[in-house]
């Protein structure tokens, strides 16, 4: 049944309120007219959207958005798509978006799967990251993980022939899952034997910094489209 109102998909993420902070609720305000593209379920026309044409990456579920602005700082030349649900998430990376004063972010506050679906065109893509997803750890739970051979289809067909998908996480089971899903998708070519070295412009986080002090483990898997 193709209706989406009889269809009852799982989601990756469940919808919390958050406490807005006064500066991210003010970026908000400021800078979400500029930067923040409505969800609608029609072709998102990208060139349009960024005044240019460019390279374009899609971040995936940015969180607050600290390594989403770092990246962008650092490659002023590519477009970034940010995806996320939640609105602390979006007034926290509007505020760093004023601070650096970057041009080269849009931000789509919507499901991503939806997003791919309806407003990303096939092989509009460069590239696109997924930093830390949900691991969704315990068990019955574990059907919520965003990285499922659908999705990775769906991600894959929007991006162009070239292109890359970089996934990171810190939980082991999820990264074995990531990879044998990855692995398992005939479009995608790992660029490694199995998991990859961070590449240079995925910047360190505090919290995965903490992290490998602890002697814990971070995974990254890049893969290219074929
Ligand atoms: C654990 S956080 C990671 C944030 C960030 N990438 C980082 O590395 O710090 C995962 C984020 O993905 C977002 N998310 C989960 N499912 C999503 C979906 N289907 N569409 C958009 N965002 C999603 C969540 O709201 C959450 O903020």
């Amino acid at each position: 049944m193709d209706n989406p109102h009889y269809m009852r998909r799982i989601r990756s993420f469940v919808l919390r309120q958050g406490h807005l902070s006064t500066g991210q609720e003010r970026a908000l305000t400021e800078f979400g007219p500029q930067f923040v593209i409505p969800y609608a379920p029609q072709t998102l026309d990208l060139d349009a959207a960024f005044g240019r044409a460019a390279p374009r990456i899609l971040e995936i579920g940015f969180g607050m958005g600290q390594a989403t602005a770092e990246i962008a700082a650092g490659a002023p030349d590519t477009d970034f798509i940010g995806c996320e649900v939640h609105t602390p998430g979006v007034g926290s990376l509007l505020k760093l978006v004023g601070e650096m004063n970057l041009d080269n972010i849009r931000i789509v506050q919507h499901d991503v799967v939806d997003v791919l679906e309806h407003m990303i065109q096939p092989g509009a893509l460069d590239g696109a990251h997924v930093f830390f997803p949900d691991p969704w750890h315990k068990k019955r739970h574990n059907k919520r993980r965003l990285i499922q051979p659908a999705f990775v289809k769906l991600l894959v067909s929007r991006i162009k022939q070239g292109g890359y998908l970089h996934l990171a996480t810190d939980w082991e089971d999820y990264a074995i899952q990531m990879l044998e899903v990855l692995s398992a998708e005939p479009a995608l070519q790992n660029t490694a034997t199995d998991y990859a070295e961070r590449p240079d412009y995925r910047p360190l986080t505090k919290f995965e910094q903490r992290g490998i002090r602890l002697g814990h483990g971070v995974w990254d898997l890049v893969f290219k489209v074929r």
